[in-house]
């Protein structure tokens, strides 16, 4: 079935060459295959007949997909019903949308913890940016939102072979012991999953509280489809409708979460974390100056209007995201960690789990010390607020500035002076709900 499968593909990219080759399609994958094979320049990518070619067919047809129309392609060449399987019996499919320092690992994992039922996938597309993303600069991120699409579509139909081609090395015999941040997925560091702790060369295991041996992809899928709900957490996915075709497949059954969080403490957070990268904002905020016109500066915005304009698209709720959309921000669940989760859960459909109830009274709740008893919430939210005290004023009124369309969106009040920024008496939330 499967050659059968590569030759429909094969012929399809044929045609889509022949017919219309776009500029971007174009400028990607002569990138592409400048990467992968330095010394030489085909005339075209059909040229190669060896697995860098196969590979390179794929990315060109994946990238075509991602102009978002399936109108100007044959039909989907999977069997008819080759999903449906997943479809019976109330499975959910729950993808957590976010960018960094908003939370998102912490909250990712209400889901992780769910229990036997759920299989849970951190950052996949992760493989895909570090493979795709310099190939497909200059271009507004249409392309590479159209291959998350499909990497996506596969995950949550438990297909791992889209996501293998973006796996580097590859996989081999779809064994691969680089699979990014494997450990975050319980599903793939339990039985039968984890298989017997083979050391591999450097005798690293490769989950943190078994000992398994690289993952064997073939399991996985096999676990994934025995599992009733399906969580992918992402930060890379940019454009809410760029998804589209992925919530309006038949065959699966989606939700989108996405997470927000208030622009400043993003910031705030990031320069704490990837503080090389941000060196220029520290020097900045020695300045008391911060250049408009600077490449940060607009890279900042352009992120602030992704999101904004994402969750837009959310909350007006189009026909194909109608009962499918939420949006939820960081300081709200810090406030109220377990109400928030219960809201999540009920909005999934799926059940709260015993255990992820658990899992989050134990990390949300302070013990009760000696010194008496501590309110969950305000010791959460008082760690959501520290930001408040490790950036500049100066910073945060560019963020302000840049994002402020983005703040007034979802309820991030202004602040115009630096007493009003470290008064924590101040709350910098509006009271806010979403639909
Ligand atoms: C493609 O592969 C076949 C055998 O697998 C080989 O004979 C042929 O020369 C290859 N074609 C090119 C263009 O490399
Ligand atoms: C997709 O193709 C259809 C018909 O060819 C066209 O009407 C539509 O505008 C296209 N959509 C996009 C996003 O290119
Ligand atoms: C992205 O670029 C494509 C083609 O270059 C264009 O059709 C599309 O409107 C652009 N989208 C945005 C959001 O700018
Ligand atoms: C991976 O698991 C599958 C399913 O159990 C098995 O058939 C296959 O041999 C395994 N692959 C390797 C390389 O061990
Ligand atoms: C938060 O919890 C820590 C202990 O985990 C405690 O030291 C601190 O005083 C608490 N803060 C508040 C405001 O309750
Ligand atoms: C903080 O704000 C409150 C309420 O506006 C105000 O009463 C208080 O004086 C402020 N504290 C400081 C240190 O400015």
């Amino acid at each position: 079935m499967k050659t059968k499968y590569a030759i429909v593909f094969i012929f399809i990219v044929a045609l889509v060459i022949i017919e219309k080759e776009s500029n971007i399609i174009s400028r990607v994958s002569d990138k592409l295959i400048q990467r992968q094979n330095p010394s030489q320049t085909p005339q075209t990518p059909l040229d190669y007949n060896n697995t860098n070619g196969a590979l390179n067919i794929l990315k060109l047809l994946l990238s075509k997909l991602t102009n978002g129309n399936f109108s100007n392609l044959p039909d989907d060449p999977r069997p008819e019903g080759w999903l449906r399987s997943s479809l019976s019996g109330g499975q959910k499919h729950v993808l957590l949308l976010a960018t960094t320092r908003t939370g998102s690992s912490f909250v990712g994992e209400f889901f992780n913890q769910h229990g036997e039922g759920m299989f849970y996938l951190f950052e996949p597309l992760w493989h895909v940016e570090r493979m795709l993303a310099s190939a497909a600069e200059g271009n507004n991120g249409t392309v590479l939102g159209g291959i998350y699409r499909d990497v996506l579509r596969g995950l949550f139909a438990c297909d791992f072979e889209p996501l293998e081609r973006f796996i580097s090395p590859s996989p081999q015999e779809h064994v691969t012991a680089a699979l990014f941040r494997r450990e975050s997925s319980l599903s793939l560091c339990e039985e039968p999953v984890c298989t017997a702790p083979v050391k591999d060369v450097f005798e690293r295991y490769h989950c943190k509280t078994r000992r398994c041996g690289p993952l064997n992809l073939t399991l996985a899928s096999e676990s994934c489809r025995s599992k009733q709900h399906h969580t992918i957490k992402t930060v890379r996915v940019r454009q809410l409708d760029s998804l589209q075709p992925l919530v309006e497949d038949p065959h699966l059954d989606i939700r989108i979460i996405q997470l927000v969080r208030d622009p400043r403490a993003i910031l705030a957070s990031r320069m704490v974390a990837f503080s090389s990268k941000y060196q220029t904002w520290k020097t900045w905020a020695l300045d008391g100056q911060v250049p408009e016109d600077d490449e940060e500066v607009k890279r900042l915005k352009g992120n602030c209007d992704h999101i904004r304009t994402s969750a837009e698209v959310g909350l007006s709720q189009p026909r194909w995201l109608r009962g499918r959309y939420m949006l939820v921000r960081y300081e709200d669940i810090a406030r109220e960690p377990m109400d928030k989760a219960r809201e999540m859960y009920q909005f999934t459909g799926i059940p709260f789990s015993d255990k992820a109830r658990d899992w989050i009274a134990k990390n949300t709740l302070t013990t009760q010390g000696a010194s008496g008893i501590y309110s969950t919430q305000k010791n959460s939210s008082e760690q959501a607020e520290k930001w408040r005290f490790n950036i500049p004023f100066t910073l945060a009124r560019a963020v302000q500035r840049v994002c402020g369309p983005t703040m007034k969106l979802f309820g991030y009040k202004f602040v115009h002076d630096e007493k009003t920024l470290v008064n924590k008496s101040i709350s910098l939330l509006e009271d806010k709900i979403f639909y």
